[in-house]
């Protein structure tokens, strides 16, 4: 699995480049817990790595990169500005540190509390500052995009949301895209709950993959960047294997239909918390 990174990234706005697959650290236990799932991540190919000032891991993520011996340069490391702090460029300071790196690859508005613009000023001083090599949104909607835009002196490169074939937002990823912002899901397994699907199995037994593994590639395939969260070595692995098979057209079609969005413009279903 040693060449994931060399194989699979896509370009951003800002000239780096992002890796398709990474490990999400949500719901990720500080200490032994999260430090295991990054170590085993790391050693599996994954070069992204996914954590947020809100998940209270990021001691334990730069503690396992550290450990790991893979050189800095290689992980593409992305936190988040929790929004609740009022600060980015002093909260990016602070992520530096608890991570214990110099930078970060990407540093996201966790989502848009208290409106979409009014971060956007300290996430683009933390960039000036070189805190943060790439800058971009999370649980951003089409309508977030034109009000920050209207606003950017640095255009956001990513937009972090949970998308899956059930949670496809067509509308959203669209219009993120024509503007070059880059589309990342997150929860590609619906937080575990798409897993058991009857549509979702039913394709897996007639590629002998996982359900895992076909929720993963259906996001591959959608072109996006895809961030699977688990915490068990043999699961890491496996999410990490989607690059050698393809779904072909009937199968994607079918997970497309599964969409409950209604292929929304929102970021989020009404009445959703952010965190959810
Ligand atoms: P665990 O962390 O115990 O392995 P999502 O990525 O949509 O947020 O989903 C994460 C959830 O799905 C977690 O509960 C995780 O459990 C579980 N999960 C991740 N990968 C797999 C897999 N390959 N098979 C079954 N469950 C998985």
């Amino acid at each position: 699995m040693s060449n994931i990174e060399s194989a699979t990234t896509r370009p951003l706005s800002t000239g780096s480049a992002i890796p398709r697959l990474g490990l999400g650290v949500w719901q990720v236990a500080d200490g032994h817990e999260c430090e295991q799932a990054v170590r085993w991540a790391l050693e599996a190919g994954y070069r992204l790595i996914d954590t947020a000032q809100a998940y209270r891991n990021e001691d334990s993520v730069g503690r396992a990169i550290r450990d790991s011996g893979v050189p800095r340069e290689e992980i593409f490391l992305t936190t988040k500005f929790y929004p609740g702090n009022r600060d980015p460029l002093h909260e990016a300071r602070e992520s530096v540190r608890r991570l214990g790196v110099d930078y970060v690859d990407l540093y996201l508005v966790h989502w848009p509390q208290g409106g979409p613009t009014w971060a956007w000023p300290g996430m683009e001083a933390a960039y000036d500052a070189g805190l943060a090599r790439a800058i971009g949104v999370s649980n951003f909607s089409v309508h977030d995009l034109a009000a920050l835009r209207a606003v950017a002196q640095v255009a956001p490169a990513v937009n972090q949301v949970q998308l899956s074939p059930f949670e496809y937002r067509r509308g959203l990823i669209d219009t993120y895209e024509a503007a070059g912002v880059v589309m990342q899901s997150y929860s590609p397994l619906g937080t575990g709950r798409h897993l058991g699907d009857a549509t979702v199995t039913r394709i897996a037994g007639r590629y002998t993959r996982s359900p895992a593994q076909v929720l993963i590639r259906w996001a591959i395939q959608k072109n996006l960047s895809v961030l699977p969260k688990s915490v068990h070595h043999d699961r890491i692995l496996t999410n990490a294997q989607v690059f050698d098979f393809a779904l072909d057209d009937a199968a994607m079609g079918e997970l497309d239909g599964l969409d409950e969005t209604g292929a929304t413009t929102e970021a989020l279903a009404a009445g959703r918390k952010w965190w959810r």
